[in-house]
């Protein structure tokens, strides 16, 4: 995909507040500091849109961000890191949720799992909840380069035993570029199952 404009459209606190116009949207969830916004950044390839920090928990709004004016990417703030106060974690919960159920313009969540870690309990929470709205997801399992070429294939295996012998994975690192054509194919279907009913 050859990336002729992006912008930060907006950053949402609230869902008031997320942009009319309509275009279609892929969302990017996974949990607290698993990598989305290194993902983003290598998808765009820009090297710093999104911040990437070592902070977990950083991104604490929505933020929409328009691609050559055709659609949109949605940085959803991750989810699961315990220090943050329960407050602040209900806030960011109410959020989500209210994007996910409401959002007619999603075309399809890219779910971000670590390949080195099992699924956590709001991993599965999230995966749940995507099935029983039917939410189109791609799930992908990012930080691939931190692990040998062996035990991606270990990872691989376990993580289809939890989601499924036919869920179709693909292996990405925002370090090495590895998945990234992959997952833009992915993208790109998803994308053409909705041409013409957006506008
Ligand atoms: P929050 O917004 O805080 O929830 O984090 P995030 O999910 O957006 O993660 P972010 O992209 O900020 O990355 C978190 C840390 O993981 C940073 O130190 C990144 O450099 C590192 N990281 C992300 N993706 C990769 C990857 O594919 N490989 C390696 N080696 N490091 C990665
Ligand atoms: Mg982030």
């Amino acid at each position: 995909m050859k990336i002729t404009s992006v912008e930060l459209e907006k950053r949402c606190r609230d869902p008031k507040e997320f942009p009319r116009f309509r275009l279609p949207e892929i969302a990017f969830a996974g949990r607290s500091n698993v990598g989305k916004s290194s993902l983003i950044n290598t998808l765009l390839t820009r090297k710093r849109l999104v911040a990437v920090s070592s902070t977990p928990g950083k991104t604490r709004a929505i933020d929409f961000f328009r691609v050559n004016d055709t659609f949109r990417f949605v940085d959803l703030p991750g989810y699961g890191y315990a220090k943050v106060p329960e407050t602040v974690r209900n806030a960011w919960k109410k959020l989500i949720d209210a994007y996910l159920v409401n959002r007619e313009t999603l075309v399809s969540v890219v779910w971000i799992l670590d390949i080195r870690r099992e699924l956590s309990e709001l991993d599965r929470m999230l995966y749940d909840w995507l099935c029983s709205y039917s939410i189109p997801y791609i799930p992908v399992c990012t930080k691939a380069d931190k692990v040998s070429l062996g035990e991606r294939a270990k990872r691989e295996e376990a993580l289809r035993k939890s989601l499924g012998q036919d869920a179709d994975l693909v292996l990405f690192s925002a370090k090495t570029g590895l998945g990234k054509d992959v997952l833009w194919k992915r993208m790109r279907v998803a994308m053409s199952h909705v041409e013409g009913r957006m506008c």
